[in-house]
């Protein structure tokens, strides 16, 4: 009861003190990165930054093979390695297959980026049952067979990262996208209790990004109140700083900064 609130200052005083110095960043050359949705979109310029920031080899899952072989095959020409594999994150047997090809090809996976997710779009009453489902499969359930598939070796090798691109509308939902609201807030809960239950794993550590709207295929002709307050965000501007997020082993990161205040009035 007495060491508590002294531990708290403590703590406080430390967080506050260390978010003054600037942070050390991680070096790349040694990491083995995968991202789940790697062909377009942030994922894709997740996977060019990634390559810039000196990663050793990365790694692209997805449904669509051109778009996977476009980005592989530009990130190639840019002088790094980089490879992809079809897979559907939302089929746990393919995902367990192709971590096994992975394994075998190209080495243990040490950043898995679990970025892969759809967005339904429609009222729960106008939604499709199979739609509603496929949404969970891909947004939440997709994390469990990833993380489960590469996490036991970065625990063994003592050495790894597990990254969630989620998003502010897991904690301040929007109505017309139930789907992915929920999805979201639920793959939030899953980071958060896997980042807790990794708190006292050497060398295993994780980053959940929550990004506000960002201008690609996903919300494309959304329309958003006060667009000259809140303008989109880039996706070469969420990759970047997600990059550098992983590197100083931020735990969470709200994009942009000032969504932190939505969170906290909402509260
Ligand atoms: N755009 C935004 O406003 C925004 C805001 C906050 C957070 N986010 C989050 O950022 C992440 C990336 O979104 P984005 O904006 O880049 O969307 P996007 O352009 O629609 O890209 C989605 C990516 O996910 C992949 N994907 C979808 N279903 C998949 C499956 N079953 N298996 C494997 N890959 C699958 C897609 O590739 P294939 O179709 O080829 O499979 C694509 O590469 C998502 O997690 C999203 O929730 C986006």
């Amino acid at each position: 009861m007495l060491l508590f609130p002294i531990q708290m200052f403590y703590h406080i005083v430390r967080a506050g003190l260390l978010s003054l110095l600037p942070s050390s960043k991680k070096d790349l050359s040694k990491e083995v990165v995968l991202i789940t949705g790697g062909g377009r979109g942030i994922g894709r310029h997740l996977a060019k930054e990634f390559a810039k920031q000196g990663a050793k080899k990365v790694i692209l899952w997805g449904r669509t093979e051109k778009c996977l072989k476009e980005t592989a095959e530009e990130i190639s020409l840019s002088g790094s390695e980089c490879c992809y594999f079809v897979c559907d994150v939302a089929n746990r047997e393919e995902v367990y297959k192709q971590a096994k090809v992975v394994r075998e090809k190209v080495g243990d996976v040490t950043i898995l980026v679990n970025n892969a997710a759809v967005v339904h779009g429609k009222s729960l009453m106008d939604s499709d049952d199979d739609a509603l489902l496929k949404t969970q499969h891909i947004n939440t359930l997709g994390q469990f067979w990833t993380t489960k598939a590469f996490l036991p070796r970065m625990l063994e090798l003592q050495h790894g990262h597990v990254v969630c691109i989620n998003s502010i509308l897991s904690q301040s939902p929007i109505p017309g996208a139930i789907d992915y609201c929920t999805s979201k807030a639920s793959s939030l809960a899953f980071m958060e209790s896997l980042t807790l239950g990794l708190l006292y794993c050497p060398g295993v550590s994780c980053t959940t990004v929550l990004p506000f709207h960002t201008n690609t295929e996903m919300f494309r002709g959304m329309r958003v109140r006060f667009p000259q307050l809140f303008p989109p965000l880039k996706p070469e501007i969420v990759a970047q700083k997600t990059v550098d997020a992983i590197r100083t082993d931020k735990a969470f990161l709200y994009l942009p900064w000032t969504m932190h205040a939505l969170v906290i009035l909402k509260r």
